[in-house]
């Protein structure tokens, strides 16, 4: 924020609210402001539907931002600027609930479920098919949250039902959260329950990078949103990706609301709430059980985890009559999905070495079934997650499978622990090549040292320069790269292009079709371009954009190879790191000769000529991709900027002449703002690309 913020845009309203046209001129901004930002959360965290072009939606936040330091007056609770910032706590206080926080019944099969509706359609004395209103059940935290007159002042947790505690502060940092109901018409004091969760994109993400900086994981999102709720500091709850959907009212005075438990949802969500959109009201048994069956099959494809259905009589008279016993109500039932968390026992760990020689523990278990697939394995991740967990080889373990993750070991019954339990013990040597084992400072990953000479390394080596991106070995499989490593058949990638049909013909299940069609593949590889094969070689870190920056600026290998450090750092996206990867990879003799062999074989690509490019209308200009370009891929836009003689970064600093930022832009677009680099949405930029005579046709 600048010291001396500008009060308006315009030059003529320049001035501060001195007179009292000025100051209900102002009032009436930051109300508009505050209506543009609390729609634009609503459309984008609510409805998922973004309108407002992030840029416009940072524009408004910081005009809101700069009018609240200038006149502290307007700064009010409901400020969508007002989200994070609070000081952390030293505990929560209690909270005690008006209407007690219930839990569910559940139904285990189709069995209980007739015993509901039965239970049910007895108690009512309906004839007919009872109406039931039908949710996901989320896998997250319950939580109260209460509005008064439109504005929220207290969130609390479930806690025993009677009493939770509150987390106000953690909760308002929760975007899907209205800090403020939209609309008018809602009661005087509304209380709405629903579930914070973490979807399953933001609960992997946290996890990966906890696991990066060797840092405690969560075991499922249940714990993930407790765990994030439950901080002191609101700072903490604002980083972590947490989500909101409301599935019943707690209470209401003053005001009116539906006869309905659906229709009830249905005005939370013009409130500004988020509602499952997966709710659908049925009719009858028939009705829950296929509901049940529907969303079993689309479970694994929701963006957050769900551990069954939700079944509640829709009609709230019919509620009311119906009434509760001991804590749960006997209009709504939970129908469970099979366990995504099974016990089972540990029967060995072995080490599996991947393509850079990063060592994984692999849990071999009893067979057991989880999340409705029989599992056998699961990872360990690293020594240090071994550590933590505490666990043994002959251990049962809590194993989890949760969409299409690989299966995990969430804990161990320690209780079931036998007197012969085993340590799990990290080899010091590669225990497939015998090569020492290293580790890195501050890394959680222990590396085999044998390079190409270990045989771990040697197949994975093989089956990424095979792959569709590299090399594109048609019929060149996983199993089949095994085979021939372990046959000895081939020790490295080199060795594919001398496989005769002799010697494919003698591997088991191999045709001679499959044998000829497969050497035609591996001919047809030879002609290939610099770029994927610098991929295929399969340097740490060159992934296939950063093989295609070096091609585009040394554009002969043998320019490449003799680079040195201030070389590769002149390149794009090329940092100390990946550079160091390049030039140690050079530098093996080994690595050498492999590459020697295969231009020797006849591996080659199409020459790259060095176009004259300063004569181009973008010569000498850096420009910054971002964000999601409806007309055309990142990769097209990126080539009409090189083809204008423009050179394409992949971060923006105070030298890039241009970013162009699609949809959804992130930090990025924050930081050439901040750095004052021209920003070009997509119509300005394709007006560019016209301007110097390439129309793009979407
Ligand atoms: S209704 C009286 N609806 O499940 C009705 N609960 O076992 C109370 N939950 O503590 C809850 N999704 O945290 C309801 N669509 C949903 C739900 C849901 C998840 C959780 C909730 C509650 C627990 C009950």
């Amino acid at each position: 924020m600048s010291d001396q913020p500008s009060l308006f845009d315009e030059p003529e309203n320049d001035s501060s609210p001195s007179t009292d046209a000025d100051a209900s001129a102002l009032t009436d901004e930051v109300q508009q402001l505050h209506q543009a930002l609390n729609q634009a959360n609503y459309q984008y965290y609510v409805l998922d539907d973004p309108q407002l072009p992030d840029a416009e939606y940072d524009r408004l936040f910081h005009r809101l931002k700069d009018i609240e330091t200038q006149y502290p007056d307007f700064l009010t609770p409901d400020s969508p600027t007002q989200r994070v910032g609070a000081q952390a706590l030293s505990h929560f206080e209690q909270v005690t609930h008006d209407v007690p926080m219930l839990s569910l019944d559940n139904a285990f099969d189709a069995q209980d479920m007739r015993d509901f509706n039965r239970r049910i359609r007895d108690r009512v004395k309906q004839s007919g098919d009872v109406r039931y209103a039908c949710e996901p059940k989320l896998d997250g935290i319950a939580v109260s949250l209460l509005y008064e007159n439109g504005l929220l002042v207290r969130a609390a947790t479930r806690g025993d039902g009677a009493v939770g505690e509150n987390i106000t502060q953690n909760i308002r940092t929760v975007p899907s959260i209205p800090l403020k109901l939209l609309g008018k018409d809602y009661p005087g004091i509304l209380e709405v329950r629903g579930e914070v969760y973490m979807p399953k994109k933001g609960f992997n993400a946290f996890n990966e990078k906890a696991l990066a900086r060797d840092e405690k994981l969560f075991v499922n999102p249940r714990n993930a949103a407790a765990g994030s709720l439950r901080q002191l500091d609101p700072k903490i709850t604002a980083a972590r990706p947490l989500e909101f959907c409301c599935y019943s009212l707690g209470r209401a005075e003053g005001g009116s609301l539906p006869s309905t438990h659906s229709e009830i949802l249905n005005q939370f969500s013009k409130w500004g709430f988020k509602i499952n959109p997966e709710m659908s009201v049925v009719q009858g048994i028939d009705g829950c059980l296929e509901y049940y069956n529907q969303l079993a099959e689309k479970r694994n494809d929701l963006a957050y985890e769900i551990d069954g259905i939700v079944f509640k009589v829709d009609d709230i008279n019919l509620q009311q009559q119906l009434g509760f016993v001991s804590r749960a109500p006997r209009w709504a039932i939970a129908h469970k999905f099979p366990a995504q968390e099974e016990m089972t026992l540990l029967k060995d760990v072995e080490f599996q070495v991947g393509r850079t020689g990063a060592i994984t523990p692999v849990a071999r278990l009893e067979p057991v079934f989880v999340g409705g697939v029989t599992v056998s394995n699961a990872t360990l991740h690293n020594m240090d997650e071994i550590a933590r967990l505490g666990v043994k080889v002959g251990d049962t373990v809590v194993i989890r499978r949760a969409g299409d993750v690989i299966p995990q070991i969430v804990n161990v019954v320690e209780a079931k622990r036998p007197a012969n339990a085993k340590d799990i013990v990290f080899p010091s040597t590669c225990p497939v090549c015998d090569s020492h084992i290293e580790r890195i400072e501050g890394e959680a990953v222990s590396r085999c040292s044998g390079g190409l000479v270990c045989a771990a390394q040697r197949k994975e080596a093989i089956k990424h320069f095979a792959s569709r991106k590299a090399m594109d070995i048609d019929g060149l499989g996983d199993k089949l790269v095994e085979q021939l490593v372990d046959e000895h058949l081939i020790e490295s990638f080199l060795d594919l292009y001398s496989l005769s049909l002799d010697s494919l013909l003698k591997l088991e299940r191999m045709g001679e079709k499959s044998a000829k069609n497969l050497l035609a593949a591996i001919e047809a590889s030879k002609q290939t371009t610099l770029a994927k094969f610098l991929y295929a070689l399969g340097i740490r870190e060159v992934g296939v954009a950063t093989a295609q920056n070096l091609v585009s600026h040394f554009l002969d290998l043998k320019v490449l190879v003799k680079a040195d450090l201030d070389a590769l750092l002149e390149v794009d996206d090329v940092g100390p790191i990946v550079a160091k990867h390049l030039l140690s990879f050079f530098a093996e003799p080994h690595n050498q000769k492999i590459i020697d062999g295969l231009l020797n074989i006849g591996i080659t690509w199409p020459v790259i000529e060095k176009k004259d490019t300063s004569e181009l209308p973008l010569a000498g200009q850096t420009f910054v991709v971002t964000g999601t370009l409806a007309s055309m891929g990142r990769d097209q836009a990126k080539d009409y900027l090189q083809r204008l003689g423009a050179k394409v970064a992949g971060s923006v600093s105070a030298k890039t002449h241009g970013l162009v930022a699609g949809e959804k832009a992130g930090s990025k677009l924050k930081k050439a703002q901040d750095l004052d680099v021209p920003v070009l949405d997509e119509g300005a930029f394709l007006q560019m690309l016209a301007e110097h005579g390439i129309q793009h046709a979407s």
